[in-house]
């Protein structure tokens, strides 16, 4: 849905590194649906199993603040691309994503769109691999940089790819190469042909811990207010 062009966007990102070990699961899982809950019985790996329960538990309770609606009764579906949407129509934008002991999550408004990727940031990626999801432009000049700073910023280059294919909501059905980055001033900018589409915005995210998070959004009024928090304790983020 379209958004004013005079609506300020503003964009609240939690992070969460729960532990695997020490969490409140089975009361975590209270705040699921029950179609949540027989997905996460249905997971084979304990970890991934963590991982499911901890996003969706993290979204609902960043959603049920944002809507006033108690987290286990938020209408989340996924749409046919596995995007998941609010059924109740409001116009949040809201995007997750899990890895390796991290939860991270995007709630904006006043934005068109919202994506948001996390990895682990000492991940190895074979050469063959760049050449899978950069274009000839970005493996050029990750070839130019010494070794460690290549190996950070090819990190840095997927997560940020894959965090703006998700605010597409196509995902990975995309190919990562036609979306293509370059750095102004410090800032990650998408190059397309050439010129940068003034509506998107790119960032690399302080995580505070071992990952690269990367957040890509769409918005007509210009740069969004982004604030980070970290969500600990299993309480409401707080900054
Ligand atoms: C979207 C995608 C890039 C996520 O990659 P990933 O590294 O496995 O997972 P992440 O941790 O980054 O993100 C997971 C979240 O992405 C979200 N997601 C799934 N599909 C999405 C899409 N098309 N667009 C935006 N977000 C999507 C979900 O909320 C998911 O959370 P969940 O596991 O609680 O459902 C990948 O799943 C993809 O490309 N999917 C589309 C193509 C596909 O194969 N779909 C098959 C299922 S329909």
């Amino acid at each position: 849905m379209q958004q004013s062009e005079n609506q300020p966007a503003d964009i609240e990102i939690a992070l969460w590194r729960y532990s695997e070990n020490e969490g409140n699961w089975n009361r975590w899982m209270q705040s699921l649906s029950s179609h949540e809950r027989d997905r996460a019985a249905a997971y084979r790996f304990e970890r991934d199993r963590a991982s499911f329960i901890a996003g969706r538990y993290l979204l609902r309770q960043l959603l049920s603040l944002q809507t006033g609606i108690s987290p286990g009764k938020v209408p989340l579906s996924p749409d046919r691309h596995g995007k998941l949407r609010l059924e109740s129509g409001d116009r949040l934008q809201f995007s997750l994503a899990n890895t390796d002991g991290l939860v991270a999550v995007a709630v904006a408004s006043g934005c068109d769109h919202v994506g948001i990727d996390c990895e682990r940031a000492d991940i190895e990626i074979e050469e063959a691999a760049v050449d899978s999801y950069c274009s000839a432009e970005e493996r050029r000049w990750l070839m130019e940089l010494p070794a460690r700073e290549r190996a950070r910023t090819a990190i840095a280059l997927w997560t940020l790819k894959e965090s703006h294919l998700k605010a597409l909501g196509v995902g990975l059905r995309e190919d990562p190469r036609n979306i293509a980055f370059s750095w102004k001033d410090g800032i990650p900018v998408m190059v397309d042909g050439g010129d940068c589409d003034r509506r998107w915005h790119h960032r690399l995210v302080e995580s505070g811990s071992q990952h690269v998070v990367a957040l890509a959004a769409c918005a007509q009024s210009g740069l969004p207010g982004i604030s980070t928090n970290l969500f600990q304790n299993d309480s409401i983020p707080s900054e």
